[in-house]
């Protein structure tokens, strides 16, 4: 069977989308069937980009999604709007009986996240979201790792996200920045690592202590934020995230610790073996000689490869009746800890999880 999928937000991002439903390994389970954009010429890149590969496609232009969704009845819908549109629109296509594909962060607050996986599950539907970064080959072996219980008891674990979004960044798209509609860097550039972080460490964060701060951009919301993480287990996780380095992106890093295993993920967006350490390495025959490879480039941007292996698994899981790796209860673990470490900022104090807050009640914090 080919699932109908339509595209909702024809930005930034939407291309690696479509990369990844043409690539060989999708292509031939998935028939695109609209894309919806108020500008049109937006839609119709996206809808000419896939023509590359099917040129006999019909695909519908909509500038309206409601629209789309009743006259297209697609089976998966993927959302590339601003962050602060995902939860309603995610919501009117679970109710409209569609699956959702999700760009991150999945929602701005506690709530609206939580109403999408309600959603979801009311209505039986897949909702995953783009957190494409756990396919990455480096976090693939090292969740083996993880699972098979090489690192012993994990102590600490942190993620350097030290990246530059100049002005011309945030101008292209004035929604970027603001509490509205999107948050500051760790909303949007760090999500991802906070993701890792949180997913390695195996349990769930409990506490979280920050500092946060616009340095320098032209925006509403922070462009620095440092947070100390205590999770269940009691081990302690470390976030750093920057958008302010000069004069560019410098690097992503994943650090985890454990007791018989150390693993370090570098390069610009965690794709590059640097430690690989674990006390078993010599009988599982995997020691860091092997494993790191000092010829491996980055790839050509920080969007890296991981878009094609997660819609792949998006699919499966559609097809299986199962919940995707990315799905809306695991990608709100770290929407969580970022909305807790925005409280922390607001009330000088360290916050207990689970908590409820919004990126809302920031709004003109830094003014
Ligand atoms: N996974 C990643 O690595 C990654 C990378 C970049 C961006 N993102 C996320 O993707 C999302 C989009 O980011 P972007 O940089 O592509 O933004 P963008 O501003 O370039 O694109 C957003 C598009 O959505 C369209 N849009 C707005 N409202 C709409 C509606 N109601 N119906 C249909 N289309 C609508 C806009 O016209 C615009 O073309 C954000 O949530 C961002 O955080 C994810």
């Amino acid at each position: 069977m080919k699932y109908r999928v339509a595209l909702i937000g024809c930005g930034r991002i939407s291309y690696k989308h479509i990369d990844a439903y043409v690539a060989a390994q999708n292509i031939n389970r998935i028939e695109f069937v609209a894309a919806c954009d108020p500008i049109e010429s937006k839609a119709m890149e996206r809808i000419e980009q896939y023509k590359k590969t099917v040129n006999n496609a019909n695909v519908k232009y909509f500038s309206d999604y409601k629209k789309m969704l009743e006259e297209c009845k697609p089976d998966l819908v993927d959302i590339c709007t601003e962050s602060g549109k995902h939860c309603m629109i995610t919501v009117d296509c679970l109710n409209a009986g569609c699956h959702v594909n999700c760009e991150k962060p999945m929602a701005l607050s506690t709530k609206d996240a939580q109403l999408m996986i309600d959603t979801a599950d009311k209505n039986k539907k897949i909702l995953a979201v783009d957190f494409q970064n756990r396919f990455n080959a480096p976090v693939v072996k090292t969740r083996e790792a993880y699972e098979a219980g090489r690192f012993g008891k994990i102590l600490h674990g942190m993620v350097q996200v030290r990246w530059n979004r100049n002005e011309k960044y945030y101008q292209e798209a004035p929604w970027r920045g603001t509490w509205e509609q999107d948050g500051g860097t760790l909303m949007n550039q760090c999500t991802h690592g906070i993701d890792l972080l949180q997913w390695m460490m195996g349990e769930d964060a409990v506490r979280v202590q920050a500092s946060t701060r616009r340095f320098i951009r032209p925006i509403d919301a922070e462009d620095f934020g440092a947070a100390i993480v205590e999770f269940k287990s009691g081990a302690i996780g470390i976030i750093e995230g920057s958008a302010d380095i000069y004069p560019n992106n410098l690097n992503e890093t994943l650090s985890i610790f454990g007791t018989k295993g150390s693993v370090v993920i570098g390069g610009l967006a965690v794709n590059k073996m640097e430690t690989w350490r674990f006390s078993d390495s010599e009988t599982v025959g995997d020691t860091e000689d092997k494993v790191l490879n000092p010829d491996e480039k980055d790839p050509p941007s920080v969007y890296g490869f991981g878009h094609t292996a997660h819609i792949a698994n998006v699919l499966d899981s559609i097809e299986k009746g199962l919940q995707p790796l990315n799905n809306g209860k695991s990608a709100k673990k770290a929407l969580d800890i970022i909305l807790a470490i925005y409280e922390s900022q607001k009330t000088g104090k360290a916050v207990d999880l689970p908590n409820n807050f919004s990126t809302m009640e920031m709004k003109n914090y830094f003014n």
